[in-house]
């Protein structure tokens, strides 16, 4: 089948087309048409995401990405096609500008030859994802292809199963018990899977998530947003000099009887260390490389109790945070050395941060599985879990 899949959970705008074949045992996907816009640059003068500006971006960006995707898939066909754009405009009052660009661009095109559109209902900033959401409602209105809405956190998961996905013990690639270690910028879990859309939550962040914790000590040393690939620089600069360093900052929660994390204590440690300081580069290199040992450590514990003690045959490592190499290095040689039989997947670094491939993918887990949520009362659930 072949999916359109929207995602505008935060600050990616990201629209693609994925072909899908085979089952869910051996999926087989094509990338048809892929989108993307970020909104770093617009949001880094504010030092974090804010959630209306990332409405808008996204209200202004949807229909140019939609149309590039489909150009790309080669599935744009021009022709007059009718359309009710009353209903249109209704469904998207609270998007004008998207109504607009809907009007003018729908209208001259041909359905497309796609059979579902999967988009992001949640978790994520409310105000942006209702804008994904009516736009996949326009779009089933006008051509009457019918909406998978999906959990973003399922299709980071679900992001391993693209090609180039990093592996260790990769045949055959998915066996349940799955385990996985989510870490972005809103989120930090240990999640159980028995089957596919079947899942537990373990353990979950008590305050902070990981990549929250990246960006918020990126700001005490002055860095940009996101801070994640700022400190994961820095770090790299103070290990390449193999310097001895004598700052020690705490593992919270590492050694706790739970899946639990907690990372605000960990920032708050930073701010001590930093606040009245004006620390040179390489006592800020030296600072970043202790942060990223210290979150290393805890996800790496953690994940360690959670394979021994659910004997999970997979363990996959996904969101924006898995982009880290320093934990990507650290998870595989843990995996290595203690757990030879678990087959590990990391998504390629591309596809580690939002994007709407990954949407796709959940969008067939749940068609193959035939656990498509209700459309009747689709709206936009900002903490939407995964269980
Ligand atoms: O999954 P994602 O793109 O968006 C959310 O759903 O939150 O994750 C974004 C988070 C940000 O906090 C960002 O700083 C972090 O992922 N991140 C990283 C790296 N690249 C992105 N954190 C550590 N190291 C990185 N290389
Ligand atoms: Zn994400």
């Amino acid at each position: 089948m072949k999916i359109l899949s929207i995602e505008t959970s935060c600050d990616e705008t990201a629209v693609s087309i994925l072909e899908t074949n085979g089952t869910l045992e051996s999926p087989n996907f094509t990338v048809l048409g892929n989108a993307l816009f970020s909104q770093i640059e617009i949001h880094r003068e504010y030092g974090g995401v804010y959630p209306n500006l990332a409405k808008r971006e996204h209200t202004k960006n949807l229909i140019p990405l939609l149309n590039s995707a489909l150009q790309e898939a080669g599935m744009i066909q021009a022709n007059a096609t009718d359309i009710d754009a009353d209903m249109v405009t209704e469904i998207l009052t609270r998007e004008p500008i998207l109504a607009e660009q809907f009007l003018e661009l729908i209208p001259t095109i041909e359905k497309p030859d796609i059979d579902a559109i999967a988009v992001t209902y949640g978790p994520g900033l409310e105000p942006a994802l209702w804008v994904g959401i009516n736009f996949a409602r326009a779009l089933h209105a006008v051509w009457d292809i019918p909406i998978i809405p999906v959990n973003h956190m399922e299709g980071h998961i679900a992001s391993v199963l693209l090609s180039n996905p990093e592996t260790l013990n990769p045949e055959p690639l998915i066996q349940f018990p799955l385990l996985a270690l989510l870490i972005s910028g809103g989120h930090t879990e240990l999640v159980l899977a028995k089957k596919w859309s079947d899942y537990e939550i373990l353990g979950r962040t008590r305050d902070d998530a990981v990549g929250e914790a990246f960006d918020k000590v990126a700001r005490l040393l002055g860095l940009p947003y996101p801070g994640g690939p700022e400190i994961s620089n820095l770090a790299k600069m103070s290990r390449d000099a193999n310097r001895d360093i004598d700052i020690k900052l705490p593992r919270p929660m590492m050694k706790t009887d739970d899946f639990d994390f907690s990372f605000s204590g960990l920032k708050t440690a930073v701010l001590y260390k930093v606040k009245d300081e004006n620390l040179t580069d390489e006592e800020k290199q030296d600072m970043a490389r202790e942060f990223e040992d210290a979150a290393t450590d805890v996800l790496v514990e953690k994940t360690k109790k959670a394979l021994r003690e659910t004997g999970a045959q997979t363990l996959v490592v996904a969101g924006g945070v898995s982009a880290n190499t320093y934990i990507r290095n650290s998870i595989k040689n843990m995996v290595e050395g203690e757990f030879p039989e678990v087959s590990l997947l990391i998504p390629e670094i591309k596809l580690s941060t939002d994007n709407a491939v990954m949407i796709a993918i959940a969008g067939f887990i749940r068609k193959e599985t035939g656990t498509i949520p209700s459309i009747d009362d689709l709206s936009a659930e900002g903490n939407l879990a995964l269980s």
